[in-house]
């Protein structure tokens, strides 16, 4: 803790900052940083001790590179804090983050509660990985809400949500699956990374262990990767740490710089990026072509009640199904884009538009799909310009069907 953290007048208030004042203050100790507003990013594996005892005694401090210095310190608290939890561990990725998170609460033997919905590659960790350490992973509908009580097991340790869903933008009804599992003694986990960590706030619905793909919004830039696993108990933050010191977690400072100088600007940033989703989901929801428009911010969107009952806003990930439409009109619409770039990732200051049943798996039948599903990233363009560049590849999309027959 810093100096400034320490003094009364700042401890007093900060308890109630808004989000956009957290995002700019929270983990600064300038006076730990020469008076730098910025923390120095500070290199190093070896840290030298006058005595050997140092070293190994607990309390003199860092006394490996691989705990991470000022900067992932100042990373960890500001997360923390936005967020309302205990304490934060850092990662190299977003998914590193999540399969850390499962690791450090789960042993052989255990089953475990998995959305059916879920961020592809944690579906890979939990149903190709996870067998191997003795742990089974069963999947269920994310519209389940507390009807998942039905699916504990005595030795069922964990639920693991993401709401919406990164690719279908299911809505979980995340306080009564945390309600159902906290009955049963297990352990609940929000992959949180679409409310950015500030529309949604896990703890304050129960949650045990929120997961923040940084890469996203925080860094904000497509120029770096990180991961945040925040705790709502000391006790469980001191597992998570415990967990990424036996893995050898750990991450390099120039990307804890760049993720925490994104968290700087993320407010104004999410602001736009939201304004922005809103005006394409408007666009989208006019077009004869479009059939449903996901984005749980949206009135018509099927988790819309859910987001106003917990959600303070949104942000730029979205959604929509099109009309049954031939693979080379499908061409024509993504190649006619301009602004609108084609790349996995979100979160960035760039628009991005991705074909999303391809990256979609499922075990218990939960997404009824009615046509190809489009999933679209709103960066911080204007978005008439947006809307132009979409206009454009529903033109194309339409010469294309037009000159080879029907569109279903
Ligand atoms: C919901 C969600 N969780 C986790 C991740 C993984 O993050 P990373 O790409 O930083 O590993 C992603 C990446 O797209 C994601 O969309």
């Amino acid at each position: 803790m810093s100096a400034r953290d320490e003094d009364p007048a700042i401890a007093a208030r900060r308890a109630n900052w808004r989000n956009a004042t957290k995002m700019v203050h929270a983990g600064r100790a300038t006076s730990e940083w020469s008076g730098l507003v910025n923390p120095p990013i500070e290199r190093g594996s070896t840290i030298l001790h006058a005595a050997t005892a140092d070293l190994f005694s607990g309390r003199a401090g860092p006394t490996y590179g691989r705990s991470g210095h000022k900067a992932q310190r100042a990373l960890e608290s500001a997360l923390a804090e936005i967020e309302g939890g205990a304490g934060t561990q850092v990662t190299s990725s977003g998914l590193s983050a999540v399969t850390l998170a499962i690791l450090s609460v789960v042993e052989a033997g255990d089953d475990i509660l998995v959305t059916d919905s879920v961020y592809g590659p944690t579906r890979r960790f939990c149903e190709r990985f996870l067998p191997r350490l003795g742990v089974h992973a069963r999947f269920y509908d994310p519209l389940i809400g507390a009807g998942i009580a039905a699916f504990f097991q005595p030795d069922t340790r964990l639920v693991v949500m993401e709401s919406p869903g990164s690719l279908t933008f299911e809505m979980q009804d995340c306080p009564a699956i945390a309600a159902a599992a906290r009955a049963h003694g297990a352990i609940s986990l929000l992959d949180n990374t679409w409310s950015a960590g500030i529309y949604f706030r896990p703890f304050d619905h129960g949650i045990d262990l929120s997961v923040q793909a940084a890469t996203k919004y925080q860094v904000g830039h497509a120029d770096a990767l990180m991961g945040a696993v925040i705790s709502g108990s000391a006790v469980l933050d001191s597992r998570v740490k415990e967990a990424a010191r036996l893995l050898g977690i750990s991450v390099g400072p120039e990307d804890v710089y760049l993720c925490l100088r994104g968290l700087r600007t993320m407010g104004v940033r999410l602001k736009a990026h939201e304004a922005g989703a809103r005006i394409v989901a408007e666009f989208l929801a006019g077009r004869p072509e479009v059939l449903r428009v996901l984005y749980p911010a949206w009135p018509g969107d099927p988790g819309h009640e859910i987001w106003k009952r917990d959600f303070t806003g949104a942000t730029g990930l979205l959604g929509f199904e099109m009309e049954l439409t031939p693979a080379p009109a499908l061409d024509a619409f993504y190649r006619a884009m301009r602004l609108f770039g084609h790349g996995f990732s979100w979160g960035g200051y760039e628009s991005l538009a991705i074909p999303a049943d391809g990256e979609m798996a499922r075990s218990c039948g939960s997404w009824r799909g009615m046509g190809p599903l489009v999933r679209l990233h709103v960066g911080l363009e204007d978005p008439d310009d947006l809307v132009a560049d979409l206009e454009a590849a529903f033109t194309a999309r339409a010469a294309e069907v037009g000159g080879h027959g029907t569109g279903s």
